[in-house]
């Protein structure tokens, strides 16, 4: 059984992170969105928010008979994926700026846990811009984020919007 992680803070997921499990289905059986939650941080949504909505939007993710589930997790990464069983963990690339934390974070969870390799997947092309903490700070400045969230997360920052 072929069983990866998906790690990331995902406050809150984009049409990235879905182009990239979208990318990663066909490579695995099960796919664990891991959640991290980081009480250091200051996220727009708790990890209980992000877990419900990520579990709502994968609901339109192709699968290729992989199984996806999503799951909150706390402390290190390699350590997540060692106690899930997972040999590999997911993350996306969208440009050359990305390849060199990308790159210390996979020698550091290799070292950690030497069993469990990296798999770094290209994003396509359109989502190279697209992250999470932009895409937060364009809607909060009344910008258009339709098309680069699900709209499922727009609807939610409304909801936080309105409420704040
Ligand atoms: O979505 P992000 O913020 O790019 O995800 C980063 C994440 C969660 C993968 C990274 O911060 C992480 O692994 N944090 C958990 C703590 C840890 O394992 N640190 C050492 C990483 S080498």
């Amino acid at each position: 059984m072929r069983k990866a992680i998906f790690p990331g803070s995902f406050d809150p997921i984009t049409n990235g992170h879905l182009d990239i499990l979208e990318r990663s289905t066909p490579l695995f059986d099960e796919i664990v969105v891991a959640v991290l939650n980081n009480p250091d941080k200051q996220p727009m949504f708790s990890v209980e928010e992000r877990c419900e909505m990520i579990r709502e939007v994968l609901k339109g993710v192709k699968r290729d008979g992989c199984h996806l589930t999503v799951e909150s997790f706390s402390g290190l990464t390699a350590e997540f994926a060692r106690a899930s069983g997972a040999s590999a963990i997911v993350r996306g690339i969208r440009a050359v700026g990305d390849y060199e934390y990308e790159l210390r974070m996979a020698l550091m969870n290799r070292r950690l846990e030497p069993s469990i390799e990296t798999v770094c997947l290209m994003a396509g092309e359109e989502y190279s811009y697209v992250s999470s903490t932009l895409t937060k700070q364009v809607f909060l400045l009344g910008g258009r984020v339709e098309g680069l969230i699900p709209e499922l997360v727009i609807a939610k920052m409304r909801e936080k919007l309105g409420k704040a």
